[in-house]
Parts: C-alpha cells; sequence; structure tokens
C-alpha cells in the first residue's frame, strides 16, 4: 500500500489462509479480508505459522522478527507477498515442520495443538509491541477462531497497547487445554476462574480471546444472535451473552473475481443474460457425474462431510427427491461414516446419484455452473460460502434457515415470488421432514421455467462480493482506535 494512503495497520492472526493452506472457509475469509480492506486505507498482513514446505510458497521472503525461545525452540518470522497479500509465516521447526495437515495426522489431533497456536499468538503479541525488523507495527490485532484466541489475552494481560479484535468463525471448536499447561502457555494462574480462561476445568483459548478482546465478532448476523442462545452457544453463549455490546455480526463475502460464470476458466461462460449456455455446463456435469438424464432439477453438495453440514439427512430424502425426477451430484470429504452413505446413496439410485469423494477446486466451479440447486442443509452454520456461489451462478441454494444460510437467501414464499425477489428456499427446522419438504418445492419451482428463470436472475443480482462488509471491518477498527 502506498504509505499516505495507509489509515491504519491490522495484524490478522489465523491458521489458514488461501492460497497458502485451506481446509474450510476460514482460509477463504482470512485471505480475502488483506484485499478487501485495502481499498479502505486499512493494511493488513497476515501471520501464520509455516507448516511444512510453505516457506518455499513464499517467494523471495524477508526476515522480519527472530525469537530464541518460542515455547520450546528458536524461531524466525519470514514476511512476504503471495496473491497480493502481504505474509508473515512463523518459522518454528519443533513446532510446524512435520507430516499431516494443519491440526492433525492421521486422524489425529497433534498432542501439543494448544502449544503450537499459542506460540503464533505469542508472537502476534511480541509483534505488536516491538514491530517487525522493517518498521511495520499493527494498530490491531484481529485473531481468528480459537487458534488466535491467546493473541487478545497476551495483549491484555501483558498490558500492550494494541487493541484487538476476534471473529468467531465456528464456535464448534474451541481449543482445549488441560489445566497443567497453564504454566506451559505462559497464562497468568490468577486468570484460571469462570469469568476468564477456565471452561469446565480446562483452558479454552477461544473463551481466553472472547474475554479479553476489544470487539468480537462473528461472520453472521444472525449466528451472532444465535450464540448468544444455549442451542448454538455450545456452552460459551453466557460469555458471549455478557459482552453483547462488543458482539457484531459482519457477513463474509466472496471473491467475485474468483467466483464469477462470465469469466470462470472452468466453465462455459454464462451471466444472467445468457442462461441458456448454463445448460451446457448441465449437460456436462451429468457426464462427469456418469449420470442418465434427469428430468427434474439437478442438485449438488459441495462440502465438508460432518454432523455440522446436516449431510445425514440427505439419503432419507433421495427417494421422494429421485421419483420426482431430481438428481444429486455430491462432492465432499471428512467423515468416514457419511462418505460411506453418500457412496451407498450413489449404489442405491445409479445414474440419478453420483457420489466424488475428495477435495477438488475446479470440479466444485464445474458443479456449480452446472447445478440447478445447491443443497446446504446445516444445522448450525455461521456463515457459509457456497450458498454464495449458488447465488452468482444461478444454481439456487436450498438452505436450512440458520446463521449466514438465512441472512443470505431469500425464500421462495408467495410475497417474494411476487415481488421477484426470491433466491432460493429456506427451510426450518433441520430434519429430513423439512428437507424433504423444501424439495418438493424445489421441484414444483423448476417445472415452472419462468419463475425458475426469475429467480435465477434475482440471485444472480445479490451483492454477495466484500464491499458491505470490508467497509464494516474498517469501520470497526477505526472505532477501536477512536
Ligand atoms: P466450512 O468452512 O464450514 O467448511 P464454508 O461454506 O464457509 O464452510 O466454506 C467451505 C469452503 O470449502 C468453500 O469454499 C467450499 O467450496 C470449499 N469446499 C468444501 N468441500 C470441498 C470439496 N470437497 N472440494 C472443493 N471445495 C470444497
Ligand atoms: C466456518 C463456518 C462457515 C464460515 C467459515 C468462514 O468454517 O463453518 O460457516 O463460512 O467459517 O467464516
Amino acid at each position: 500500500m502506498s504509505e499516505q494512503a495507509v489509515v491504519g495497520r491490522v495484524l490478522s492472526v489465523a491458521s489458514e489462509c488461501v492460497p497458502l493452506v485451506k481446509t474450510g472457509g476460514l482460509a477463504d475469509v482470512v485471505g480475502a479480508l488483506p484485499k478487501a480492506l485495502a481499498p479502505h486505507g486499512w493494511d493488513m498482513r497476515v501471520l501464520m505459522p509455516a507448516y511444512r514446505g510453505m516457506v518455499e510458497k513464499l517467494g523471495a521472503a524477508r526476515e522480519v522478527w527472530t525469537g530464541g525461545d518460542v515455547f520450546g525452540g528458536p524461531a524466525i518470522v519470514l514476511a512476504g507477498r503471495v496473491d497480493e497479500i502481504e505474509v508473515l509465516l512463523l518459522s518454528a521447526p519443533h513446532l510446524y515442520d512435520r507430516d499431516g495437515g494443519p491440526y492433525s495426522a492421521s486422524g489425529r489431533d497433534h498432542p501439543d495443538n494448544p502449544e503450537r497456536f499459542a506460540a503464533l499468538c505469542w508472537v502476534a503479541a511480541e509483534i505488536a509491541r516491538d514491530g517487525l525488523g522493517d518498521g511495520w507495527s499493527p494498530d490491531v490485532v484481529h485473531a481468528h477462531d480459537w487458534q488466535g484466541g491467546l493473541a487478545p489475552a497476551y495483549l491484555r494481560y501483558r498490558g500492550m497497547a494494541a487493541k484487538s479484535v476476534i471473529t468467531i468463525h465456528n464456535i464448534a471448536f474451541q481449543g482445549m487445554a488441560g489445566p497443567e499447561k497453564l504454566g506451559a502457555l505462559r497464562l497468568p494462574y490468577s486468570e484460571f476462574h469462570a469469568d476468564a480462561l477456565e471452561y469446565y476445568g480446562q483452558i479454552s483459548t477461544l473463551k481466553a480471546g472472547l474475554v479479553t478482546a476489544d470487539a468480537i465478532t462473528t461472520v453472521s448476523p444472525t449466528y451472532a444472535e444465535e450464540l448468544m442462545r444455549p442451542e448454538f452457544g455450545m456452552g460459551l453463549q453466557g460469555v458471549i451473552a455478557a459482552r453483547a455490546a462488543l458482539v457484531r455480526g459482519i457477513l463474509n463475502g466472496v471473491d467475485a473475481g474468483t467466483w464469477d460464470p462470465a469469466a470462470d476458466p472452468e466453465v462455459v461462460a454464462y451471466d444472467a443474460r445468457r442462461l441458456k449456455k448454463k445448460a451446457e455446463n448441465r449437460a456436462r456435469l451429468i457426464a462427469e457425474f456418469g449420470l442418465d438424464d434427469v428430468p427434474g432439477p439437478l442438485a449438488i453438495v459441495v462440502s465438508r462431510l460432518t454432523d455440522q453440514k446436516g449431510i445425514d439427512l440427505l439419503p432419507a430424502v433421495l427417494e421422494d427427491f429421485v421419483a420426482a425426477g431430481g438428481g444429486l451430484a455430491v462432492l465432499g470429504s471428512g467423515d468416514p461414516r457419511l462418505e460411506g452413505a453418500m457412496q451407498a446413496a450413489a449404489a442405491a439410485f445409479p445414474g440419478r446419484v453420483g457420489v466424488k469423494i475428495g477435495y477438488d477446486e475446479a470440479l466444485s466451479h464445474r458443479m456449480f455452473a452446472g447445478g440447478d440447486a445447491v443443497l446446504v442443509p446445516s444445522r448450525f452454520e455461521p456463515c457459509g460460502l457456497t450458498q454464495m456461489y449458488g447465488l452468482r451462478y444461478g444454481t439456487l441454494p436450498v438452505v436450512a434457515a440458520t446463521g449466514g444460510l438465512a441472512d443470505t437467501v431469500i425464500t421462495a414464499n408467495p410475497m417474494a415470488l411476487a415481488a421477484g425477489t426470491a433466491t432460493g428456499i429456506a427451510f426450518h427446522p433441520t430434519d429430513a421432514l423439512a428437507l424433504g419438504q423444501a424439495l418438493r418445492r424445489l421441484c414444483a419451482l423448476y417445472a415452472q421455467p419462468d419463475t425458475w428463470a426469475a429467480m435465477q436472475r434475482a440471485a444472480m443480482r445479490q451483492p454477495v462480493d466484500w464491499d458491505a462488509s470490508s467497509a464494516a471491518y474498517a469501520a470497526l477498527y477505526a472505532e477501536l482506535l477512536a
């Protein structure tokens, strides 16, 4: 960023960031924020662990920080640019240079995860206090999820001036550690009580962030409200409700350049005025999944296969959906039980249900272009990105009315249809009965080509980019510094 344009500097502290490493939407958001905030004058750098092989991806790296004892070994911070993002990689081989993913190897969590992410947060606080070797120092530290939770805590407990924000992307993960780790995690024993670090006899690094940050955000307004209720707060509802004045919900955006059916290299180009071209993508997708002719709506699912996502509800509704003409293409991986259930569904409805187990970014683009509808039957969904890709591609979202799904999809009720504003179907509660009813409505709407096309056009008009949300983050940082 040019110097005179800068209104403030933000250190984003996260465990994943596109394009370097991604296990879910967190990485997309962390990677999108620096680019979205730059036009507002906020200079954001992303501090994250240098997992194995990552330094090589950084290009021309400069050493900007050195530490002798970072939770059991020496560490350095390397600065470099990746895809227009200023990245700070914490290279600490004793913590991060190992087999497996960011959090686990061969299905088991790394046993030292508390230390691994405490180290990241500790270094964030050191940078906030002393700045980097190149003279850069942050005004605001913006931590993400439990992995960043200790950054606001160290700032507070060590009496540092930088302001802090913590964003909850998913409260299901709370960063638990045994109380015997207090010393190892460099946390004050005096803060181990119910109003601070202690959570059911253990340390929760997410709670630590929630009780010490100057502001709390979550990734949709509805999730911000849900989090204060026992059904969604997962035990932390009281902690969040007690700090309600500091909580705000800021919807995620999607990268409108990457997700653009008119310019997507994976698809036959189309837009709201050339919807007929979408049919070519549909035919290709049917072939790619080995399906037969699908007379009704072709639904897609692109998802982690976990309980959160309500994937287990699909088998119960497929018989009716297929009988009504529907087809389904699933791309996902995760829980072996759900992978098995999806493969069994494909075997039960050959030619109508196709399943690919795995992670495939390019295929996901072809699916959004070729599908008629995208199913997101989540039990809870802090924001969700795939329903927004669906809107961009005129692939109508069928979603559970929860969290960010409720905030982004305008359900096809009679008024919305009459006004021409409906963009999908939202159902409640998240159970097989309501999902089955939603799919029946989907088939009925699909059988009315004019109504369907009007919904597609309304969906494609929705602003799902970062414009409004980046302004909201910029305003929040400015308030903290005022
Ligand atoms: P979550 O972070 O809870 O998994 P989101 O909807 O916020 O949910 O983000 C998921 C991201 O991961 C989206 O970008 C989605 O397209 C992508 N994704 C999930 N599973 C797959 C897969 N099997 N192949 C390709 N992309 C996937
Ligand atoms: C989490 C949530 C998802 C959200 C993503 C990015 O993974 O499960 O709903 O979109 O974070 O904020």
